[in-house]
């Protein structure tokens, strides 16, 4: 739990603080360790269970909860205090922050004020070195041409996550006309991006995960629009806030994007730490692949972000070598995945993922390695771990498996 922060939370007023509650319940980077509905027991709770955040909700008698601030600044002073309230009255603001309040937020909280709040306190807490509370990684699947493989990868990525435990992993479909992972998913979701792009602003966490289907994997799913008049209900602004609100609830969201490059790819692309391409070796999809490169490298942070994936490999004895590819793309690849044509169109038809489907399939085992390395620390040591694991598995597909 040491990457986490640890929040206790005094309010007397029994609904506003479930509801304050709810709120943080959702959120990955905070774990609730004490509740308290009494001023007056507060300092006690915040000594024993020394968390890294008191909440104070001061509304229900103001001079007690602003004497408990002053009190918990000199007995925990490692406890940075946020104090919220229905007033945002300059006074009392001063008034809390003299006390030694660190944040002030207004009822009703915003869940972006939250965050800010968080942030800065984190920040403040453990500086911006190593020991940050753990953040959400966010991984864009994009393809070089339709077909190449994108959703493929992207879906059975996502619940190769989610089978650690310790990650919750969410897939946002970006595919707004044509997106299927509802059907490698094999479900019939509730709400789509649009309901959850168009509420953004009035979404706690517990409400967004339940707006999300949930796979037997672990996964969750947020999927395209159902009709084509709602995608212009999504804008980009939108998607930024959405994928903001998520990041926050989940150690990783997948996003599976389209082959349009429209802007709300390009926020995805933005907003990613890893840009995975996914190609094919053969001509057009690598020139694409070049081309596409050239654009990102003139758009501000995406260039360095983009790791190469080549799906089916040995799929013909035509294709293009992975040497001759490497040198083409001018990039190192970074993972590998063989050609099964007949697992992956199994577990398309059936909506089940690779790892329930195939365990054993040497591309399953393939996407697990991916998950294992994206999730790595050194990136640069885990495509050389491709390239020493994976060569000998996939040379058996080469002669083994075929369209
Ligand atoms: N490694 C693979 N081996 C064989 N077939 C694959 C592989 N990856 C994807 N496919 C097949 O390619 C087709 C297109 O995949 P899909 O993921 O829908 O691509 P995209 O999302 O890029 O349009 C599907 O029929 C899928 O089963
Ligand atoms: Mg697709």
């Amino acid at each position: 739990m040491s990457n986490v922060l640890r929040l206790a939370i005094v309010d007397p007023n029994d609904s506003s603080r479930e509801s304050l509650k709810a709120m943080l319940l959702g959120m990955d980077m905070i774990w609730l360790e004490a509740e308290c509905s009494r001023y007056e027991f507060f300092a006690d709770v915040v000594a024993q269970t020394n968390p890294d955040i008191g909440l104070v909700s001061v509304d229900r008698d103001r001079d007690k909860a602003l004497e408990l601030v002053a009190r918990l600044a000199e007995s925990s002073p490692d406890c940075s205090v946020l104090v919220v309230s229905s007033s945002n009255d300059g006074q009392l603001i001063l008034q809390a922050m003299r006390a030694g309040a660190k944040e002030f937020l207004t009822q009703p909280v915003r869940i972006e004020d939250l965050l800010g709040a968080l942030g800065r306190i984190s920040e403040r807490r453990f500086g911006r070195g190593d020991k940050k509370p753990r953040g959400s990684q966010v991984i864009a699947v994009c393809g070089a041409i339709g077909g190449v493989g994108t959703t493929s990868i992207a879906v059975n990525l996502g619940c190769a996550l989610a089978r650690d435990a310790k990650n919750s992993v969410a897939l946002v479909d970006l595919d707004l006309c044509l997106g299927d992972a509802d059907v490698f998913l094999d479900t019939i979701p509730d709400y789509t991006l649009v309901d959850v792009a168009q509420n953004v602003t009035r979404l706690d966490f517990t409400l967004l995960k339940r707006s999300l289907t949930k796979h037997s994997s672990g996964l969750f799913l947020l999927p395209r629009p159902v009709q084509l008049a709602d995608i212009a209900l999504v804008t980009p602004e939108d998607l930024q806030r959405v994928i903001g609100l998520m990041k926050a609830t989940f150690t990783h969201l997948v996003l599976d994007l389209s082959k349009s490059y429209s802007p709300i790819d390009l926020v995805a692309l933005e907003m990613a730490h890893h840009v995975l391409l996914v190609t094919q070796l053969d001509l057009p999809c690598l020139r694409n692949v070049v081309r596409l490169l050239m654009s990102f490298a003139e758009m501000k942070g995406i260039g360095d972000k983009v790791k190469i994936v080549v799906n089916r490999v040995g799929l013909d004895h035509g294709q293009i070598t992975l040497k001759k590819a490497r040198d083409t793309i001018g990039r190192d690849i970074f993972w590998q995945l063989p050609n099964d044509y007949r697992t992956m169109i199994e577990v398309r038809n059936n909506g089940v993922p690779l790892i329930e489907h195939a365990p054993k399939a040497a591309i399953t085992q393939a996407i697990l390695g991916m998950a294992e390395a994206l999730t790595r620390d050194d990136q640069s040591g885990a495509s050389e771990a491709q390239g020493r694991a994976g060569r000998s598995r996939l040379f058996g597909f080469f002669t083994s498996k075929g369209k």
